[in-house]
């Protein structure tokens, strides 16, 4: 399962990257927002700390508006994925991006029926937001699952990113069924590497260590 960070803060995702955890970044309006930089420069820094794939996202609502976005994104870096949302008019501009090889996201997916469409436009990824889903009490992992069998049963090469990731527990079940990829916001990342018995057990470790008197080096 490749870890994507969902976030649009350069210094968390230079520190990921140079963790060597990250497979790519994904960002959204409200993200950008929160980071206060200027657009451009904010999307060429993050293409420049990683080369894995960088969704950003376009604000059109239109599929002219979204097409003219889309490339204008595209241009702006080689690892720039663009981020549509599932609409119409969204399925209608990763159509003609996909055709054109620009790799889309097909963002803001909610239901086995709208990924089929992203998967039938061509989208590269489509995010099935999770943790919103569990908020209107709908099983997010459900609709992994449900997406997972679907593509597997008619070989559709759009992968799963399983987005709105809030508990380790959904990355986990995201993986078991069979997510490609987890995008993760920066708090989660961290505490990825924490358990409780995994800090008792070091302390106890070193305490006997010291007591032993000895020394490696
Ligand atoms: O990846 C999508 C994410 O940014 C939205 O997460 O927690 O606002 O539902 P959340």
């Amino acid at each position: 399962m490749d870890f994507f960070l969902d976030s649009a803060e350069t210094q968390e995702i230079s520190k990921f990257h140079e963790l060597g955890m990250i497979n790519g970044v994904t960002t959204n309006p409200s993200l950008i927002y929160k980071s206060k930089k200027p657009f451009r420069e904010l999307v060429t820094d993050i293409c420049a700390i990683t080369n894995g794939p960088v969704s950003i996202e376009v604000t059109a609502s239109s599929s002219e508006k979204m097409v003219e976005e889309g490339f204008k994104l595209a241009k702006m870096a080689s690892n720039v994925v663009v981020k549509l949302p599932m609409t119409w008019e969204g399925i209608k501009a990763c159509k003609i991006l996909s055709k054109n090889k620009i790799p889309v996201n097909v963002t803001l997916c909610f239901s086995s029926t709208q990924a089929i469409l992203a998967a039938k436009a061509g989208a590269t990824y489509v995010s099935p937001f999770i943790g919103r889903l569990d908020d209107s009490n709908i099983d997010g992992i459900e609709l992994i699952r449900e997406i997972k069998t679907i593509y597997t049963n008619y070989n559709f090469t759009t992968k799963i990113l399983s987005a709105s990731v809030r508990t380790k527990n959904h990355i986990t079940q995201s993986a078991i069924a069979g997510a490609d990829i987890a995008t993760i916001p920066p708090n989660l990342f961290y505490d990825l590497a924490n358990h409780h018995l995994t800090d008792k057990g070091l302390e106890t470790f070193n305490a006997d260590w010291e007591k032993s008197g000895q020394k490696i080096l």
